[in-house]
């Protein structure tokens, strides 16, 4: 990038942010607005789509059952970063696309606007701090059609007393709790089919996602599909 074409890209990306100290950024004072909008058409363009992406909030066909919560265990972090890929570049495992939808019981229609935290292990069967190492955390918002969307890596089974006797193994999961206003709050697990653990008291058949394998461009990976249904909070109504 030519030096000209560098400082056009800043000026139209708005980068006249300014940092103050090593904690605050505020906007300069010559910081001009980003132009331009994103239709919604161009939007679903971005999205990977693993499959039947949904582009309507159309009721759910088929019977609705509320998902069947689970603890959130000892592991959980608040302020996980908003990000769609939860984890960094070079992670090692197999790259996994987790997708779906939010839905409402009650009206059986999409949920827009509920925050999925989602957090999972590591190749060694261990949890990043959250303070300082974010690895395999996010959290996502589901989009106006309830539809959301993340990639990290297929977490996998992990041993939680080491050196102890009888082995307790819990079977792999992703772990997530979703939040929208007006409907109780969700804590729950995400399984596999087939889980070489599912012997684990924790392990919930209905929870259990079946993954595909798929190479594209000479890269491999896998997919799972969840969705969540919500239950109305009717102390919030
Ligand atoms: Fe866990």
């Amino acid at each position: 990038m030519s030096n000209s074409t560098r400082r056009t890209f800043m000026v139209q990306t708005g980068l006249g942010l300014a940092a103050l100290g090593s904690m605050e950024l505020v906007l300069s004072a010559c910081a001009q607005p980003t132009m331009g909008t994103v239709s919604g058409e161009e939007a679903n363009r971005v999205l990977i789509q693993m499959g039947a992406v949904p582009k309507d909030g159309a009721p759910a066909k088929g019977v609705l059952k509320p998902t069947t919560p689970l603890s959130s265990g000892p592991f959980f972090r608040p302020g996980a970063p908003f990000r769609g890929k939860l984890s960094l570049p070079g992670e090692p495992g197999t790259t996994f696309v987790l997708s779906g939808r939010v839905w409402a019981l009650d009206t059986k229609r999409p949920l827009p606007g509920t925050v999925l935290d989602f957090w999972n292990v590591d190749m060694n069967g261990k949890y990043s701090d959250g303070v300082t190492d974010f690895r395999n955390r996010g959290r996502l918002v589901s989009s106006e059609t309830g539809y959301y969307e993340l990639e990290s890596i297929r977490p996998i089974p992990y041993r939680t007393n080491p050196g102890e006797s009888p082995e307790y193994w819990r079977c792999a999961h992703f772990h997530l709790v979703a939040v929208c206003p007006g409907y109780k709050s969700l804590v729950t697990e995400i399984h596999f089919v087939g889980d070489v653990h599912k012997s684990d008291s924790m392990y919930r058949p209905e929870n259990a996602i079946a993954p595909e394998k798929h190479t594209v461009n000479g890269a491999s990976f896998e997919s799972g599909v969840f969705d969540i249904v919500l239950e109305r909070d009717s102390a919030s109504s």
